[in-house]
């Protein structure tokens, strides 16, 4: 028996490049899994390419900043899959690359909304679901930068409460058998970049220097840590945090190497 097997996944953002792989994943380890975006069309497209491989997927197009509209899409898709078991809230509606300086008031209070509300809308849609099953599992995609400073003042901001959001979900939800998980990511290649590097086309280049493995996450690097959390496997993490960042976050060895003096 794969890892999950018989379990129905909600992935949102599932047509990104790390909802892509996610979708990859889960399918690989036996899931169904329910499709979630923005756009009709292409949730339609990759519903079929996905059944064209044999696997059991149905599509939920909406804006998660909606909730009605979100609800009732993953609501039209559980009918078609069965009950969900597993969400991972991925979706993300970014922010410029910009400083705290030229972030206007509004900016920044869309970009902190948008960008949680779009994690709790998700998880609202079918966790009173899971509550009367009997249990669940909630994976949240964070970010490093919702555990340190990396531009992006209102994004940022964002994945730091996602971070407060998933340990009260963890607490709150445990008793009923859900467990709530945050996964954050350092730097994926996906089409999430694409502005920045048609702007400047070395940015990521530049970027593997402070990745202590030297360079940045494919993206199925971030989708197995979250099909672990998901799984089974993981059925006593609850509440954690976990920095999926190449070390990272571990610390800052130019520095180190900078201020260490040898005989
Ligand atoms: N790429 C990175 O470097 C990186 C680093 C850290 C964290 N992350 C996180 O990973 C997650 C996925 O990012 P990605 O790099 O795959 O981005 P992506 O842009 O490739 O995919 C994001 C997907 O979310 C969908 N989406 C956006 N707004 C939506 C809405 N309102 N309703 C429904 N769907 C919506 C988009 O259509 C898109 O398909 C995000 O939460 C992001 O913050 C990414």
């Amino acid at each position: 028996m794969t890892r999950l097997e018989n379990k129905v996944a909600l992935v949102t953002g599932a047509l990104g490049g790390i909802g892509t792989a996610v979708v990859r994943e889960f399918l690989a380890d036996g899931a169904k899994v329910i499709l979630m975006d923005l756009d009709a069309d292409a949730v339609q497209a990759a519903v079929e390419a996905r059944r064209a491989e044999g696997h059991a997927v149905a599509g939920a197009a909406a804006d998660l900043r909606d909730f009605d509209a979100a609800k009732a899409a993953v609501d039209r898709a559980a009918a078609e899959l069965g009950p969900v078991d597993i969400v991972v809230a991925n979706a993300f509606t970014g922010g410029p690359s910009t400083t705290l300086d030229k972030t206007t008031p509004g900016a920044f209070r869309e970009e902190l909304a948008d960008n949680a509300c779009v994690a709790f809308n998700a998880v609202a849609a079918v966790v009173d679901g899971m509550k009367a099953r009997g249990g669940g599992a909630i994976v949240v995609v964070g970010s490093v930068n919702g555990l340190a400073t990396f531009g992006q003042p209102g994004y940022s901001a964002a994945k730091a409460a996602l971070i407060s959001y998933t340990r009260t979900m963890a607490t709150e939800y445990g008793p009923h058998n859900i467990r709530a998980n945050i996964v954050c990511p350092g730097t994926v290649r996906t089409p999430a970049w694409d502005e920045r590097i048609a702007k400047k086309p070395d940015v990521l280049d530049g970027l593997t220097k402070w990745y202590p493995l030297g360079r940045v996450a494919r993206p199925e690097d971030i989708a197995r840590p979250i099909a672990f959390l998901a799984s089974d496997a993981a059925a006593f993490i609850s509440g954690a945090v976990l920095p999926v960042d190449g070390g990272l976050m571990a610390g800052n060895h130019r520095m180190a190497r900078e201020l260490t003096v040898e005989d």
